[in-house]
């Protein structure tokens, strides 16, 4: 039997879906050592490995065949664009991608202006306005504490993640138009899916139940 590989979003999506997995009978001792740095389990018994990656390359990983199943943010999927089978909405890590900024900024969205939007996702923030709004914007890609831009005077809004919105409230910025809902997704690799299906329908229907009983 060959090893079934999992890329895991490094960080709380991580622990979540390890979480989950235990739940099915999917355990993997080594990963529960909080100091490790390893980045590569490995269950022998079940004939599993799992890698941790940064969010943004999970999708990378599953569609080279590097790992043959992942567990990512929606909204990672959808700024990466990657061939791939996404099979299963795990129900955690919920939030939404939103256009945000001061109060003051809801006119330019109103009158289709030629604004600047910072964000962590250009290719998300350019399909909302280009093919969903019709609006000519200028997309300026930042890497972290997007909240800042606006602030700062580099842009008119942002399109971020808004969880509980409190980055938005400490820092005098509103939600004010939602791109789309996000959680965490179960994304396959293509050819994984036929030379694995019967062990990995299997834990897709184990999932799906456990999330049924709940
Ligand atoms: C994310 C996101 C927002 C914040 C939203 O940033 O980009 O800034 O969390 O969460 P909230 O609505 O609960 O306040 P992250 O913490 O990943 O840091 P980063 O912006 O530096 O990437």
């Amino acid at each position: 039997m060959r090893y079934i590989t999992f890329a895991l979003a490094k960080g709380r999506l991580a622990e979540k879906a390890l979480e989950i997995l235990e739940q099915i009978g999917i355990s993997c001792e080594e990963m529960k050592d909080k100091k490790t740095r390893k980045l590569i389990f490995v269950n022998e018994q079940k004939k599993l490995r799992f890698f941790l990656a940064k969010a943004s390359d999970v999708p990378t990983y599953v569609e080279y065949g590097a790992a043959d199943i992942g567990v990512v943010g929606a909204d990672t999927i959808l700024e990466e664009g990657r061939q791939l089978y996404e099979v299963l909405d795990l129900g955690f890590g919920q939030c939404r991608m939103c256009v945000c900024g001061p109060e003051s900024a809801r006119e330019y969205l109103e009158h289709n202006e030629l604004i600047r939007v910072a964000t962590k996702y250009p290719h998300i923030a350019r399909d909302y306005f280009y093919n969903k709004r019709h609006q000519t914007v200028e997309i300026i890609k930042l890497n972290g504490s997007v909240e800042l831009a606006p602030i700062a005077g580099l842009s008119e809004v942002i399109v971020d993640i808004v969880e509980t919105g409190s980055t938005l409230r400490e820092n005098g910025l509103q939600v004010l138009e939602e791109v789309c809902p996000l959680s965490a997704k179960m994304v396959v690799n293509q050819v994984s899916m036929k030379m694995e299906q019967t062990r990995i329908l299997k834990l897709i229907s184990d999932l799906r139940k456990l999330q049924e009983l709940r």
